[in-house]
């Protein structure tokens, strides 16, 4: 009813914009009064999480973007590798796994039985499983060794948004609480990064605050039949999900490249006035995964590509080789996946839109998928 939409359009308009509250919600209560991560709830025995030394996510959609989001935090923070996989592709491949493996099922719904099978097989090999999961009460943490709640609140349009933030932020605090414990970070270091944590939902609000601009140039593109999305780094997973959220919303052929593999291959499809998306890194950053990124714009806009570009406020090197630029705050380079999303999140559902579509009930989908 309209009443559940607190005056939105749709129920996914209305839990888009509850992103920041997700967020927010994920974090609270989750530090001591020292700045400490405490996550009592973790009934796991801190030895066993001090021998892990291998970590495997498993799950299916927008909670598996979620976990490629993760591994690149929890490597750089624990230094210890992390997979990601498919939860149905890792439960028929006969995956190695034993007792120092724990395994971090992430699902919304707590439902979805191609995770849950695998949470069942890891937990046979010996493996610790710990569910990152939104829904109480639900089968994956009932059958986990332990749980980490995101607290996104019940999401109901299909297509998942406040979800995909709140576990990307659960995911993150599991990264540094294993930091926190195994001492591969100082305690001043994990607590910089929860300040800055702390202070994204008020970027996530400003980012919806310049929502008119998506809504504006999504309309204007309601008649395209193909976009690409590229990120590299911690912006590759969200060119995905870029890419889902548009497939699923607004049935527009889309795919998320890495931006590197661009001259592999994928530059081949493009032919003058190709949408494409590119998540851009901060040029705060190490490695100068900046300046490639904006040659790979070049490139493509040479090319005749129509580039749509996500870049960090004061980015002024992306400018000359940008259609449209959506400007988000700076945040470290590793936050940066909670607010570059939010445009392209807002672009698919305004699309989608445009074309008439129910955005919440998008055709052959549903909510939680209960069948292998
Ligand atoms: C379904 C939904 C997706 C979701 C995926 C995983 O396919 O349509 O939006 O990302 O399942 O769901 P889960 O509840 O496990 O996060």
């Amino acid at each position: 009813s309209a009443a559940e939409k607190g005056g939105f359009r749709s129920f996914m308009d209305k839990e888009i914009h509850d992103q920041p509250h997700a967020v927010a919600d994920t974090l609270l209560g989750r530090t001591d009064d020292k700045g400490r991560l405490v996550l009592d709830e973790i009934h796991v025995d801190e030895a066993v999480l001090r021998q892990v030394d291998k970590i495997i996510v498993v799950a299916c959609g927008t909670a598996a973007y979620a976990g490629q989001v993760a591994k690149y935090a929890i490597e750089h923070w624990c230094r210890i590798p992390v997979e990601v996989e498919l939860a149905h592709e890792f439960r028929y491949r006969d995956p190695i796994v034993d007792r120092r493996t724990l395994v971090v099922a992430v699902s919304q719904s707590g439902e979805t039985m191609d995770t849950l099978m695998a949470v069942r097989h890891a937990r046979e090999q010996g493996a610790t499983v710990l569910a990152i999961v939104n829904t109480h009460g639900s089968t994956i943490p009932r059958e986990s060794d332990a749980v980490l709640y995101t607290h996104a609140g019940p999401e109901v349009a299909v297509a998942s948004t406040k979800a995909f933030l709140a576990q990307i932020t659960a995911a993150y605090l599991l990264g540094l609480y294993l930091a926190q414990l195994r001492g591969t970070k100082f305690p001043d270091e994990i607590a910089e990064v929860l300040t800055e944590l702390r202070a994204i939902p008020a970027k996530i609000q400003t980012v919806l605050d310049g929502a008119d601009r998506v809504r504006q140039i999504a309309h204007w593109m309601a008649d395209t039949s193909s976009v690409l999305f590229l990120g590299r780094h911690v912006g590759y997973p969200v060119a995905m999900e870029g890419a889902l959220k548009l497939k699923e919303l607004a049935y527009i052929h889309a795919e998320g490249f890495a931006a590197g593999e661009l001259k592999h291959g994928p530059i081949a499809l493009i032919e003058p006035g190709q949408p494409v998306f590119v998540v851009v890194p901060s040029p705060r950053g190490r490695d100068s995964l900046h300046s490639k990124v904006i040659s790979n714009i070049q490139e493509i806009r040479a090319r005749g590509a129509r580039t749509l570009v996500i870049a960090e406020e004061g980015d002024e090197a992306v400018t000359p080789f940008a259609d449209e630029t959506f400007y988000v705050p700076q945040t470290p380079v590793l936050l940066a996946p909670l607010v570059s999303v939010v445009p392209l999140q807002l672009f698919a559902m305004e699309l989608a839109t445009a074309k008439g579509l129910d955005v919440d009930q998008p055709r052959n989908l549903a909510k939680s998928v209960t069948v292998e």
